[in-house]
């Protein structure tokens, strides 16, 4: 199985362009470097204006060409050149104008002109004022560019820089760089060859006919985490419990509505998977004796439930013979990562994701989610809060990263036996 995780390899050319927020552009540098990665900065004129090439050059390690095509060794046909070296062009922050220029291909300083040179992923983080964000004419380039199979983060809500509230804030950065690490690891194909499976969503248990016990879990984190792992080049199952989404194309979906049956379709994939993510909300409890008729609400048996556990799946999939990483997610209201730790060890998985649900963020319902990702070798990592999107690529990072260094340890199996 290929291991290139997200994180290490990849290089990126990080162009600044003019706005208010460039300076964040620094921390985004810095921790694209965190994760391994090596990066160049071009900057625009108006960039130049907002931070040094001084202080890109300290931070990345390597020239950066400012201003106006200032090219100190023009021999090198340096937009050329750099457009062929990187893997990811990234422009964050990026303006108004020069959205337009990507999506026209107009060529008229360094980053616009080594742009149409790049045949690697592109990311481009816009921010400007709401009015201008709104406009139609931004609106048609930057759907243009996402047309372009270009990716697009941001921009997001709060204050600008002209003492407006709205959308058109730099997305943070590290939205920017989970955006770039995706987009390098789906290039690479991280996850090549390795055959996942996921459950996803809610399961449904039947008091009567027309009365269930279930929660309000909507698939959409597991759904994201599968749609993550078929990007990433991975041989995806997805055991889909009672949710009306749309399965990834690409993705083998199975549909399951009771615990029950999400068992018997788990135990069956799970047996030639090498990776297991067990996303799905199960419905702990189920009626003893379901009832074939529907209970009026006059038979007083309605007002006591008559319940009993329904199989615990993560147990079962720890049981079952054979190596592979098993991943569970940890739904908690309160101390979500002393509980995540417990859960890691109670249910022998590889990784567990804690994750807060209830309230007014993140979880069940929510497009967001923050999660702590712990695993039984010692590794830890917290994100968030971000789309489930963004969550579910970290998750994977996670556990390519977890990967390695089980290998590292044992060659044999990733996983010790459950
Ligand atoms: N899980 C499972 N089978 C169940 C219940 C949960 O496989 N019958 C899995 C979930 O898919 C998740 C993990 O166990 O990956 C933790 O689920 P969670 O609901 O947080 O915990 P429970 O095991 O249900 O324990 P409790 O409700 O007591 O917190």
């Amino acid at each position: 199985m290929s291991t290139a995780p997200g994180a290490g390899g990849g290089r990126v050319l990080l162009a600044v362009t003019g706005s208010i927020a460039a300076y964040k552009a620094c921390e985004v540098l810095r921790r694209l470097r965190d994760r391994g990665l090596d990066v160049r900065v071009a900057l625009t004129p108006a960039g130049a204006e907002f931070v040094s090439a001084t202080t890109f050059a300290a931070l990345s390690g390597h020239r950066v060409i400012d201003g106006n095509f200032t090219d100190p060794a023009p021999e090198d046909v340096a937009h050329v050149r750099w457009g062929e070296w990187c893997d990811l062009f990234c422009v964050a922050p990026a303006s108004a104008d020069f959205l337009g220029k990507m999506a026209l291909g107009i060529a008229d300083d360094f980053p616009s002109t080594v742009h149409l040179a790049v045949r690697g992923e592109v990311v481009v983080a816009p921010a400007m004022e709401d009015r201008m964000w709104e406009h139609p004419a931004v609106q048609a380039n930057v759907a243009t560019l996402r047309q372009r199979g270009v990716t697009v983060v941001g921009p997001d809500r709060g204050a600008l820089a002209s003492g407006r509230e709205g959308a058109g804030r730099l997305a943070d950065p590290d939205r920017i760089v989970a955006a770039i690490v995706d987009r390098l690891a789906s290039r690479t194909g991280a996850l090549a060859g390795v055959r996942v499976v996921v459950s996803a969503g809610p399961t449904r248990e039947h008091l009567d006919p027309v009365r269930v016990l279930t929660n309000p879990s909507s698939g959409k984190m597991g759904f994201a985490v599968a749609e993550v792992a078929h990007r990433r080049g991975a041989d995806v199952t997805l055991v889909a419990g009672a949710t009306s989404l749309e399965p990834p194309p690409g993705v083998t979906a199975r549909r399951v509505i009771t615990g029950e049956e999400m068992l018997r379709a788990l135990l069956d994939a799970a047996s030639s998977a090498d990776v297991v993510v067990m996303a799905a909300a199960v419905s702990d409890f189920r009626a003893r004796q379901p009832l074939a008729e529907k209970l009026g609400k006059g038979d007083e048996r309605g007002l006591q439930l008559d319940l009993e556990r329904t199989p615990d799946i993560l147990e079962s999939l720890a049981d079952l013979p054979g190596t592979r990483v098993l991943v569970g997610f940890a739904a908690e209201t309160s101390d979500v990562e002393a509980k995540t730790a417990e859960k890691l060890v109670a249910k022998e998985c590889d990784l567990m994701v804690g994750n807060r649900v209830g309230g007014d963020s993140g979880g069940f319902e929510s497009d967001d989610n923050e999660v702590v990702i712990l695993d039984r070798l010692g590794g830890r990592r917290v994100a968030g809060p971000a789309p489930k999107a963004e969550i579910a690529a970290i998750v994977w990072d996670a556990v390519v990263d977890f990967m390695e260094r089980a290998s590292d340890e044992s060659p044999e199996s990733p996983r010790k036996a459950g």
